[in-house]
């Protein structure tokens, strides 16, 4: 099964809340650069991950085989939720990058949720598999929703999906280091207006990539920005080469630019290639 990304085309923070996480608006948008991941029945009760070797060198020191595994906790979180115990073979083929601002681990969580809601014969319904989602982490539900698009609030559990007017083009890029979520969120620094929605959705409605490039926002850049001065650096480059926003993804620390056509997305993706990155590439929307 194809494993999504998402990169956000606006991310707002409201403030934080007293189980110590933000209140979040948010645009995800899913991609088509994904991972594969195969699952096969166990006789026994193990959950046991594998990395296929044809996976990018990079995400190995990322990608524990032990229970941390975002993909272990959600067989784990079936069992517990059914009282079953069944076991998994699970061989991923990862090539979306860590600490990138990409989702990849909770797309991952995702697909294993619907996967094993099959490959088990569980039966659980829709809002059963968001509940053991939202237990897991704040960016599964969005990929469980299999929209294109959503507007996600609460902790980003909260998905209300989006219709994208057109398909979207994206040259991403990675700095050397990544970026922890947690570092991210606790350096926000307080503000007093928030940024609307609004233009957001109205921009991805009409599918232009102009108006979705300037209505795009992220709390988080300075944040992310002032952890990460290489991904800072990186930021004011690709300015410079493309012409256009770029956007920070989620915590990053992931940055896009948008193509006008896939095609010139990947002429962008050329122009960039001398910059210090470790991951570079170019996708669509979904
Ligand atoms: O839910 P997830 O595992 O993606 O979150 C990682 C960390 O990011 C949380 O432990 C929390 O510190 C921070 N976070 C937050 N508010 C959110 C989502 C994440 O503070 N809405």
């Amino acid at each position: 099964m194809r494993s999504p990304s998402k990169v956000n085309l606006f991310l707002e923070v409201a403030g934080k809340r007293d189980d110590g996480f933000h209140e979040l608006e948010t645009v995800m948008l899913r991609t088509n650069f994904c991972d594969d991941m195969r699952f096969r029945c166990r006789r026994d009760d193990q959950v046991m991950l594998r990395l296929s070797r044809q996976s990018c060198s990079s995400v190995h020191e990322f990608f524990p085989l032990d229970n941390s595994n975002l993909i272990a906790k959600a067989a784990h979180a079936l069992n517990e939720y059914t009282g079953l115990k069944r076991g998994v073979d699970v061989l991923v083929n990862k090539m979306i990058p860590a600490e990138a601002g990409l989702a990849g681990g909770s797309g991952n969580a995702a697909t294993t949720l619907l996967a094993l809601n099959k490959l088990w014969q569980l039966d659980l319904d829709r809002s059963c598999l968001h509940t053991i989602a939202a237990s897991l982490g704040s960016d599964i539900n969005f990929f469980l929703a299999e929209a294109p698009a959503a507007v996600c609030r609460g902790r980003g559990e909260l998905v209300e999906p989006l219709c994208v007017g057109g398909r979207i083009s994206v040259v991403a890029a990675r700095p050397p280091r990544g970026n922890l979520t947690a570092d991210v969120f606790s350096a926000i620094e307080k503000h007093d207006e928030l940024r609307s929605v609004q233009e957001t959705i109205a921009a991805l409605q009409t599918g232009s990539p102009e108006a979705i490039g300037h209505a795009a926002f992220n709390r988080l850049t300075q944040a992310a920005a002032m952890l990460n001065p290489e991904m800072a650096d990186l930021m004011v480059q690709m300015r410079q080469i493309c012409g256009r926003p770029v956007i920070m993804s989620g915590s990053g620390s992931t940055c896009f630019v948008l193509g006008r056509t896939s095609r010139e997305a990947r002429v962008l993706r050329r122009r960039m290639s001398g910059l210090k990155t470790s991951f570079l590439a170019c996708f669509d929307s979904f």
